[in-house]
């Protein structure tokens, strides 16, 4: 079984000051189409800014993170980086792929040239745009803290049924052990690349990757604001809740 036992000097410093190096992917390749923009999803804006945008500006507000790669769909790689510029160097923009899961490992491979020693890495979705830091925060502890696997969860609220092809309810899981799964994703940099190296067809998360190599995922709290903006309503709660927030 994969262990990941960061050495003792490579802890995180008090204040945020990282020793040990964190990537973060951001794949945000993906056309949208639920979201009826007519562009890609991570170019909507909200309160007049990118969804792009606000998601790097949030990994990056947590103080963990050294370089965030973004996939960006390839037609739109050179707007994304002049969009990114103003967040610094630390943000560096790659063409994406087919399926999430490409874009996931294109933006690995590039961050691994960046960050060749890199230790952690993160994956997270632009379209979880308002990601507090400290979600962010407690996913890269708890893997330098010695899990090498970690997704933020909340719990469920609704009764989930399981469905047949034409759509006749088989089962009812029971609730109370259902989570749903936010991000960022957070693991060991080696625990990523080998899950990524022995997928077989797409996935729609990496910790689904790691459990199909029978590792361990462990969980932190998630939160509300780490929604995924899928759908116009989605849409129009991310600007009510960020209009509240300017309102304080
Ligand atoms: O489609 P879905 O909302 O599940 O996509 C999740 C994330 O994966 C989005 O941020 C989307 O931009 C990204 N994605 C990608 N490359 C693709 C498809 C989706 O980076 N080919």
């Amino acid at each position: 079984m994969f262990v990941f036992h960061p050495p003792v000097e490579r802890v995180l410093l008090p204040g945020g000051s990282a020793v040990v190096t964190v990537v973060a992917l951001v794949p945000a390749a993906g056309r949208g189409e639920r979201l009826g923009a007519g562009r890609p999803k991570a170019l909507v804006p909200v309160r007049g800014e990118p969804l792009l945008t606000h998601a790097v500006r949030g990994l990056l507000a947590s103080g963990r993170v050294d370089h965030v790669v973004v996939a960006a769909p390839p037609a739109e790689v050179d707007q994304v980086a002049d969009l990114l510029r103003p967040l610094g160097p630390a943000v560096h923009v790659v063409a994406g792929g087919g399926e999430r899961t490409d874009s996931v490992r294109l933006a690995l491979d590039a961050a691994l040239t960046f960050a060749p020693a890199a230790d952690v890495v993160l994956v997270h979705d632009a379209a979880r745009a308002f990601t507090p830091p400290e979600v962010v925060r407690a996913v890269v502890d708890a893997v330098v803290g010695g899990a090498p696997a970690v997704v933020p969860v909340l719990p469920v609220a609704d009764t989930v049924k399981q469905v047949d092809a034409d759509g006749r309810v088989v089962g009812t899981p029971d609730r109370s052990a259902l989570r749903a799964v936010q991000t960022p994703q957070g693991f060991a940099v080696d625990l990523l690349r080998r899950a990524h190296a022995a997928a077989e067809g797409a996935a729609t998360d990496d910790a689904g990757l790691v459990e199909r190599l029978g590792e361990p995922v462990a969980t932190v709290p998630g939160h509300p604001w780490a929604m995924k903006v899928t759908t116009p309503f989605d849409l129009a709660v991310a600007e009510a809740v960020l209009a509240g927030e300017e309102g304080r």
